[in-house]
């Protein structure tokens, strides 16, 4: 794990976002439209959430784009999910740079087609100097998988707290916990997202499709965070950073 010490510095006083990107296929479908164009219409969204999060104070966003429950799906759309994500990750770099964004890829790569472990591996490294935002992409992930890994290599790890164990589940040094956890389309549910990271998220949910979803939505789900008080098992509202070790 390569080390960008001003971007942790951003990561850790600005928030950490997560997204379940739902609805693509409905969106599609009511239209008359297919089930890939709406995958398709949910990359422009990505687009436009990424270039709107850092001036919302979003240091750090995940995104939920393939569970590893999603090669349920039939063949057809799995394949032409993995191609979009290739083309996104090949075809994103430059935008990325340029708005100085460092990609990470989260989730288990040994199950990917030919192609799209290589497009991750070029586009994480050519934005890896990237200090105003940590874009985080999940594919092929589950947490409880992710979980399950961590205690795997936990047996030799020594000495383990939570925020050593949270270090094994990520794959990152002192990733921040996900502050809020929005979910587009109506489902009011986490389908295996962050279990570990979210337990003190605020959650948002909204009937907003994924392919309409824009930077008034990003807004408005912050502005409802903000107005939460977030007391962490205390009495008080406090910020996570405040919050003492038990
Ligand atoms: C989210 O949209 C994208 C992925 C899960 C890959 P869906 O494809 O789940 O859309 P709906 O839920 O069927 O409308
Ligand atoms: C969750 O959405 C996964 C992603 C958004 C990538 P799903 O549409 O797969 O979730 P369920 O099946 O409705 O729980
Ligand atoms: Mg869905």
């Amino acid at each position: 794990m390569q080390s960008n010490a001003s971007l942790e510095a951003v990561a850790a006083a600005r928030l950490h976002v997560g997204i379940i990107m739902d609805g693509n296929g409905r969106w599609a479908t009511r239209r008359g439209l297919s089930r890939l164009r709406g995958h398709e219409a949910g990359v422009e969204a990505i687009r436009r959430v990424v270039e709107a999060a850092p001036d919302q104070g979003v240091g750090t966003l995940t995104l939920y784009a393939f569970s590893s429950d999603n090669w349920r799906r039939p063949k057809a759309e799995v394949t032409a999910l993995m191609t979009l994500l290739r083309f996104y990750l090949a075809n994103e770099i430059e935008a990325l740079v340029r708005n100085d964004v460092r990609l990470t890829v989260i989730g288990r790569r040994d199950r990917l087609p030919d192609g799209i472990a290589s497009a991750i591996a070029r586009a994480e490294a050519a934005t890896v100097d990237g200090t105003t935002l940590h874009l985080r992409i999940a594919i092929d992930y589950s947490a409880r998988d992710a979980i399950l890994s961590a205690a795997a290599h936990a047996a030799t790890a020594g000495q383990l707290t939570r925020e050593r164990f949270a270090d094994l589940i990520t794959g990152e040094t002192n990733l921040r916990d996900v502050d809020l956890i929005i979910r587009t389309s109506g489902e009011k549910r986490l389908s295996d997202f962050l279990l570990w990271e979210g337990a003190y998220a605020e959650l948002h949910f909204t009937e907003r499709m994924w392919p309409e979803f824009d930077a008034d939505d990003l807004a408005d789900a912050l502005a409802s965070f903000h107005r939460r008080e977030r007391r962490f098992g205390g009495l008080t509202a406090m910020a996570p950073e405040e919050v003492p070790n038990l």
